[in-house]
């Protein structure tokens, strides 16, 4: 069997180094907030040529930190991708604002920027562009916008750990940028971790203070805070892999090659633009018969994923909060939509069995 992905596997080569981290972090005995999550910081900032990061508890308190720095005010509109991961939407909704969903371009899966004019409103405040699969935004058009109309932006990077856009890092185009470190990110850790890279001073320091209950000092709350702080741990461990993204990403590219050149047209494989520096955090084709390839897949031994088989739209917990619920090119590719598999812990010739199967599938 071919799993969609091994997390054993992905993290074998790191287990010496997490194992003599953890002995370390036994003897030393400091668990929260101390220098293993203050030099992660201050290490993904320099990954990023930025100054400003903050790791938080996970990618969503990511997003909510992120707005709950912008002082809006309850019901204002923030734009946001109808094909995105519920996350993004959460974060808008538990924020007290109001997510207004923008088709995306049915050949990037990214928010279309030409759409986003035509939903801006005297309410709208920021656009939450998500960089799906690895890929970035079209950001040019959408920093244009944001400048026009005084809109706050904020990066969705959960799936673009290195990613680039005319050679610029996800995550360094907006106000914010909001990090997940799931473990099967691109850099993932071994359990929750997010961040967030910031590019004013002010925003640093009022991250640092709600991430921690709001306090500035011990015991002296300025404002109301959560609790969501990165775990030492886990900082501890993307430490350990944070040097390794680039490496880990180019094998994904790699694989990603393999799929793209060999894969024949009854697929449609993602875009292929010398803009965009894709780092496939997902590898998805588009196929009508999405589910009968996904189950012939797994007849031949091999795992996929669909990410993800229901659109914002239809969730049953976006019944009461969304404007409209007719978005046909994100329900597209909601119906077609499949991940191969493409992962750090796969090899050449993993990939190049998949292609074949997947060559045979009408033969
Ligand atoms: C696009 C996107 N945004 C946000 C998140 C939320 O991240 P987390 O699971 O770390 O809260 C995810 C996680 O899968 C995601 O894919």
């Amino acid at each position: 069997m071919i799993p969609y992905e091994s997390l054993k596997t992905l993290n074998r080569p790191f287990e010496e180094k997490f194992k003599s981290k953890f002995a370390g972090f036994l003897d030393k005995g400091w668990y929260i907030l101390g220098e293993e999550v203050a030099q992660f910081e201050q290490e993904f900032a320099a990954y990023h040529n930025e100054k400003y990061v903050v790791g938080v508890a996970n990618g969503l308190d990511a997003l909510i930190l992120s707005l709950a720095c912008c002082k809006f005010k309850k019901g204002d509109e923030v734009i946001v991708p109808s094909n995105t991961y519920i996350a993004t939407i959460l974060a808008i909704i538990q924020s007290g604002l109001t997510p207004i969903l923008v088709e995306p371009d049915s050949r990037t899966y990214n928010i279309d920027p030409t759409a986003i004019s035509s939903s801006i409103t005297a309410r709208t405040v920021a656009i939450m562009v998500v960089h799906l699969y690895g890929q970035c935004c079209e950001m040019d058009p959408i920093l244009k916008l944001a400048e026009q109309h005084k809109l706050k932006v904020i990066e969705d990077c959960a799936q673009a750990h290195g990613a680039k856009y005319k050679g610029k890092l996800a995550g360094t185009f907006g106000d914010f940028g909001a990090f997940s470190f799931y473990p099967t990110k691109n850099l993932g850790a071994l359990g929750d971790a997010g961040a967030i890279l910031c590019k004013s001073e002010a925003d640093y320091i009022k991250l640092k203070q709600l991430r921690n209950y709001g306090s500035e000092k011990k015991y002296h709350n300025g404002i109301i805070g959560y609790n969501s702080r990165l775990d030492e741990l886990q900082a501890s461990f993307l430490r350990i892999k944070l040097p390794h993204l680039d490496e880990i990403n180019m094998h994904k590219r790699r694989m990603a090659a393999i799929y793209t050149e060999n894969l024949n047209d009854s697929f449609i494989k993602p875009k292929l633009d010398p803009d965009f520096y894709n780092v496939y955090h997902i590898y998805n084709i588009l196929h009508p018969e999405r589910d009968r390839l996904k189950q012939y897949l797994l007849e031949n031994n091999i795992g996929t994923e669909i990410h993800y088989p229901v659109a914002p739209a239809d969730q049953l917990a976006l019944k009461d909060y969304l404007k409209s619920f007719d978005y046909p090119i994100s329900a597209k590719i909601h119906q077609q939509t499949l991940s191969l598999p493409c992962s750090f812990a796969h090899t050449e010739d993993n990939i190049f069995h998949i292609t074949e199967v997947l060559n045979k599938f009408y033969s």
